[in-house]
């Protein structure tokens, strides 16, 4: 039997531990959000103070999220999305892009971060059309995402599955990849899998603020090569461009595409 969909009330807080600086937080702080604490700040100075463009690349990701969902509402008639470590509320999240342009849209947000149990109910907001759901669970149990996914989605009918930012904390990368499989592997043919992570072998210094980052306390992040990053795809068929610097995926017109360190892609199954 599926678990039941974790919806969050308004007393409902878990321990957030304020000690030791948490991805979501600092991922927040770097969006110039407020959910975060001053270790986060602290942690997340640190960085800048050694590699500043990890604003680019945290901005520069949220707006390639914004472009391939508005791509997957649009283009391709996805209408389910399954949004796995889906970070803290912020502008523009996954159901406000999609059902902004397909008001039936259905969005079931996963993360494993108390803050953002706490913060859920900003995730739950859904037309009356549409649905969403917000699941406290690992990224490392497909099993659970998929079981209490299924009380909100149809997983008879084409999904998206965005796993934005997430797979580096996921160290293995034969684990990382199995995550891959086994929520791909459930899905029907016309799903799509959107996949973005901090980039190995791009900047060198980009590394250097990592490895101090990896050694803070907080929950480690691994950067992964570019030819990582696509064998997360084997077996499903790229949309164009393929797997580039986020902000070389279909830019806005007129909008700069700097080249970082964050490659991303966006893909079918056949
Ligand atoms: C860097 S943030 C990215 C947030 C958002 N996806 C984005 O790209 O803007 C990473 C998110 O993954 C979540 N996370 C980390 N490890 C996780 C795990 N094992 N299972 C579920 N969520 C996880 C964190 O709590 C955090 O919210």
């Amino acid at each position: 039997m599926p678990e039941p969909v974790t919806t969050p009330e308004p007393t409902d807080h878990p321990e957030i531990d304020t000690s030791v600086p948490h991805s979501a937080r600092i991922w927040n702080y770097w969006l110039g959000g407020t959910d975060n604490y001053p270790v986060d700040q602290a942690a997340g100075d640190a960085y800048t103070a050694v590699f500043p463009g990890i604003v680019t690349i945290a901005r520069g990701s949220r707006a390639f999220l914004r472009r391939t969902i508005t791509y997957l509402v649009s283009e391709a008639g996805i209408r389910q999305f399954l949004d796995v470590g889906t970070g803290l509320p912020t502008a523009q999240n996954t159901h406000e892009v999609a059902q902004g342009i397909a008001p039936d849209a259905r969005i079931v947000h996963v993360d494993n971060d108390p803050m953002v149990l706490a913060h859920a109910r900003a995730l739950l907001t859904s037309t009356p059309e549409g649905a969403t759901a917000y699941i406290e669970a690992d990224a490392t149990d497909p099993d659970r995402i998929l079981a209490a996914s299924a009380e909100t989605l149809d997983l008879g009918r084409p999904v998206a599955l965005i796993l934005s930012n997430i797979l580096g904390h996921v160290a293995d990368h034969e684990q990382a990849r199995s995550i891959v499989t086994r929520l791909m592997g459930a899905l029907p043919p016309g799903s799509h899998l959107c996949l973005n992570d901090g980039s190995l072998g791009v900047d060198p210094v980009f590394e250097q603020a990592q490895d101090a980052y990896n050694n803070s306390g907080a929950v480690p992040y691994v950067l992964r090569t570019v030819g990582d990053i696509t064998r997360f795809f084997d077996g499903l068929e790229l949309v164009d461009p393929g797997v580039v610097p986020v902000t070389r995926w279909r830019p806005d017109p007129g909008s700069p595409t700097p080249e970082v360190a964050e490659h991303g892609g966006l893909a079918r199954k056949p």
